[in-house]
């Protein structure tokens, strides 16, 4: 802001404007008269000053407020990770652009963390999955035989209301109504999402080519290699986690939808001729889903709680490895502590599938904004294989040691899950207002909290408390993300750390100087054990892999006010 003269007639006039930018264009606007001296001029100034600083204190205030409960919005989930350093708009200097984000230092970890947790999950703890990491631009020819290029369509719809821009799909046409104001939408054009680009520097002589939409193909364009390299054996699957692009129409709900995010996925083949016959399927016998079918949509019924083996004797899914899928991915939220009744797996609607799918079941997160696709799980058969194989002219079958014959493997399903959805439903299941605290608690499953463990000196000018604390630290962060604070009070800073989800808090005091021991506070519950410190690492170790804290130490009275 800044004061400007203007001599009108002779006379004097003081006027506060402002610059903005707009549109990609510095623009300057006058936003107050001040008055005819300059005395006057600079009082008002300092006025409007004031009290606009009131005004934005006072809406920092009230968003805060509105953080103080469970349930929060979409809205206040994307200030609150703001706030903390999670998320950025990208580009926030200059406006930032829509559906493009940056992850801050506590963002960074929670993203690298789910990817790692995934990657163990399916990769590591499993014989039968390996990964890879394709790269982003391609051949294009791979997007013409994906089918992408041609039937990768969204529609851009305009609500005949309210003008708000939305994306439907082809089945929602003359459905789907303005998710603001309930309005008719009326079609503006067909749109195909890919992000184009060229190779080369030289315009004539460059190639177009395509930042990837989905990652799936890289898998079935290095398959051959990949089962060669690995010596796989049919059943198995390929996973990859990188970014994806995709030009939305409608960027929306921070980052539900973006132009650039991450997704983990993994395509798995088998034998045509045994796509229902998963030989793990018994585990998962008893397994509870909330099932959605497609014929329970069409009726208007609601989704049912079901047993596994109930859903494929209805036929309600059709076969055993679709079933086996769904039920494996829907278990990995759960073990990360997501709520059980907030997920469902609903059924592709049959003019509803991608080009490539035979049969598709989502699983769905009921969001502050309704029930939303969490993750994709397609049957997508032999489609990808043999357009690959039609394009390239190559065979790509693979000798199937057992019925001693060439096959060309079927992908029964196609897990493919958002990294940035998983990590809205991972923040919205953990965000507590705990009320006696006065505080938010993030109660993030400990594999997943950014920092591990926080190092605390009871006080900080007490030398021989900070170096025990210092040398804890240096321990400790040779083996996680930890930090070590000493400012302010230990009850502000029990605060600061359950905000983050630090599931364990650990404060070095008087006693540690006589007997080597700490205290590490429980995050959820705030009691606190005590425990030497040669422990430390171990007992940090366990309550990362899922041991309670109470296990390996006494329960301590605090004497310090913790909140
Ligand atoms: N290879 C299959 C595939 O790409 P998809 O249903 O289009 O299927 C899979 O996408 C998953 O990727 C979605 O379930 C979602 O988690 C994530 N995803 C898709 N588009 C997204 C977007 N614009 N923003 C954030 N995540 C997205």
């Amino acid at each position: 802001m800044f004061i400007v003269k203007k001599v009108i007639n002779g006379k004097n006039y003081f006027y506060l404007r402002e610059s903005k930018r707009e549109n990609g264009r510095v623009v300057a606007k006058t936003i107050a008269y001040l008055g005819k001296t300059k005395e006057e001029a600079e009082k008002r100034f300092k006025e409007i000053k004031s009290g606009m600083e009131k005004a934005k204190m006072e809406k920092v205030n009230s968003d805060k407020d509105k953080q103080k409960s469970n349930e929060i919005s979409i809205e206040e989930m994307a200030k609150f990770c703001r706030r903390k350093g999670f998320v950025y708009p990208s580009g926030e200097l200059y406006g930032g652009l829509a559906g493009f984000w940056d992850f801050g230092p506590l963002g960074v970890e929670l993203k690298n963390n789910i990817k790692k947790v995934w990657w163990d999950f399916h990769v590591h703890q499993r014989e039968d999955i390996v990964g890879i990491d394709g790269a982003i631009i391609s051949n294009p020819k791979i997007w013409e035989a994906s089918g992408h290029l041609d039937n990768f369509i969204d529609i851009a719809v305009v609500c005949k209301k309210c003008g708000t821009e939305a994306k439907i799909n082809k089945h929602e046409l003359g459905k789907a109504r303005c998710e603001k104001c309930g309005g008719e939408y009326e079609v503006k054009k067909e749109f195909n999402p890919i992000f184009v680009t060229q190779v080369g520097p030289i315009e004539d002589s460059s190639i177009k080519a395509y930042l990837r939409p989905e990652t799936a193909q890289m898998i079935f364009s290095n398959f051959k290699f990949v089962q060669e390299n690995a010596r796989l054996k049919l059943p198995f699957g390929i996973a990859q986690i990188g970014k994806a692009f995709r030009n939305e129409i409608a960027p929306r709900n921070f980052l539900f939808r973006s132009r650039e995010f991450e997704q983990m996925e993994i395509e798995y083949f088998v034998d045509p001729a045994k796509k229902n016959e998963c030989k793990w399927i018994k585990e998962f016998e008893d397994f509870e889903l909330n099932i959605y079918s497609a014929e329970m949509q069409e009726k208007g019924e609601g989704f049912k709680r079901m047993k596994i083996k109930d859903a494929l004797k209805k036929g309600i899914i059709k076969l055993s490895w679709h079933a086996y899928w769904l039920a494996t991915e829907v278990k990995w939220f759960l073990d990360l502590g997501v709520d059980e009744n907030k997920l469902r797996v609903r059924q592709h609607l049959s003019d509803e599938k991608s080009h490539y799918a035979t049969d598709t079941w989502d699983i769905e997160y009921h969001f502050p904004f309704g029930w939303k696709e969490l993750e994709g799980i397609a049957d997508r058969g032999c489609y990808d294989l043999s357009q690959h194989e039609k394009f390239s002219k190559k065979d790509l079958k693979i000798f199937d040691e057992e019925g001693k014959k060439k096959i060309l493997p079927e992908v029964v399903a196609e897990p493919s899950l958002g990294v940035e959805r998983a990590f809205l439903v991972f923040m919205f299941d953990a965000y507590e207002y705990d009320e006696k605290r006065q505080n938010i608690v993030l109660k993030l499953n400990p594999k997943l909290s950014p920092v591990k463990a926080a190092v605390l000196p009871l006080v900080k000018n007490d030398e021989k408390l900070v170096k025990i604390a210092r040398e804890i630290y240096d321990e400790l962060k040779k083996e996680w993300n930890v930090i070590y604070d000493s400012s302010g009070s230990i009850g502000r800073r029990y605060s600061r750390n359950d905000e983050i989800g630090t599931p364990m808090a650990i404060a070095v005091d008087n006693q540690t100087l006589k007997d080597k021991s700490v205290t590490i506070r429980d995050r959820d519950t705030t009691k606190q054990v005590r425990v030497k410190i040669k422990d430390l690492k171990n007992v940090i170790r366990e309550v990362i892999g899922g041991e309670s804290l109470f296990k390996f130490g006494k329960l301590v009275e605090t004497r310090v006010k913790q909140f």
